[in-house]
């Protein structure tokens, strides 16, 4: 199914006039694809989808979840989380408190590899971890910790590059075991996130296009990954205002690999590494 540019404007319009959700700065592209993917799903033409939006608002939220991307996967990309490991997490060693945001933290796999590494750095007790989404099925994903085995065989070899080997010393090998932190049921076809990492962080619905801080404190690192490529140049730019004004003077951002801060605030941050410090 096509959809052309009106049938885009006409349903970016309904969704901001029927509900709080304003995809109008969302990057059109991808945005047109996924929209024509919902309409294929739910058999509907988009006349029919928009009549619908008027009066159904479990309708809209279904939609709404169905029209954001929600790939992720544990220690996702592992050289940025060895720079997290190695760079990043050390700076912060003797901080009191640290102050971590995931802002589009998905099914929470790249909150469980940040909990791990915590964790491996003896920083466990004093994080505070807050972690976000738009989207409240995946939120309730996350709390939970549950993923599929079968598909993610993956995350395990992320674990080992991560936090077995090391990539600055081939000769140092950390045996340490997945069940330190993770359950693995073959039979059920399950990965399950340990309950002492589960119990610690705090989701919650957050919208990043409409919404402020709402944890109320400031933060030592945010990570913003695969989120911005989806959102248009104004909209980066609001949400690295947001960012900016919430991070301590020495904190950083993470953002997705291919990432970058372009324009008015890429003065405001010097890259170092794979972060994004405060100048
Ligand atoms: C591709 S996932 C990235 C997950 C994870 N950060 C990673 O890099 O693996 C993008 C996530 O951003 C969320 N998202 C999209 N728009 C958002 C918004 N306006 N506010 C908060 N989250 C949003 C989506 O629901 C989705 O879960």
């Amino acid at each position: 199914m096509t959809v052309t540019d009106q049938d885009f404007q006409l349903f970016i319009y309904a969704l901001k006039n029927f509900s709080k959700y304003d995809f109008s700065q969302y990057s059109e592209k991808s945005l047109k694809r996924r929209l024509a993917k919902v309409l294929a799903d739910n058999r509907m033409t988009l006349n029919a989808l928009i009549n619908r939006m008027k009066s159904d608002i479990p309708f809209i939220e279904k939609i709404v979840k169905e029209i954001t991307v929600n790939t992720t996967e544990l220690f996702r990309d592992p050289q940025v989380w060895q720079a997290i490991k190695y760079a990043v997490l050390p700076k912060l060693k003797n901080n009191p408190v640290i102050n971590i945001w995931h802002a589009g933290c998905s099914t929470g796999q790249e909150v469980y590899s940040m909990l791990i590494l915590l964790h491996e750095l003896d920083i466990f007790d004093r994080a505070k971890v807050y972690a976000t989404d738009l989207n409240t099925d995946v939120l309730d994903n996350a709390r939970q910790g549950f993923y599929k085995y079968r598909f993610n065989i993956n995350y395990l070899d992320n674990f080992d590059k991560v936090i077995k080997e090391n990539p600055y010393n081939f000769e140092e090998y950390n045996d340490i075991a997945y069940e330190k932190y993770l359950t693995i049921d073959k039979t059920a076809d399950v990965i399950k996130m340990n309950d002492s990492l589960r119990e610690k962080p705090v989701f919650k619905k957050h919208d990043l296009v409409t919404e402020d801080n709402t944890q109320y404190v400031k933060f030592d690192i945010i990570m913003c990954r695969n989120v911005i490529i989806y959102f248009n140049y104004d909209l980066q730019n609001r949400v690295f205002d947001l960012f900016h004004k919430n991070l301590y003077d020495t904190g950083c951002l993470i953002l997705g690999l291919h990432e970058t801060i372009l324009g008015s605030y890429s003065v405001k941050f010097q890259k170092k590494g794979h972060a994004y410090y405060k100048n």
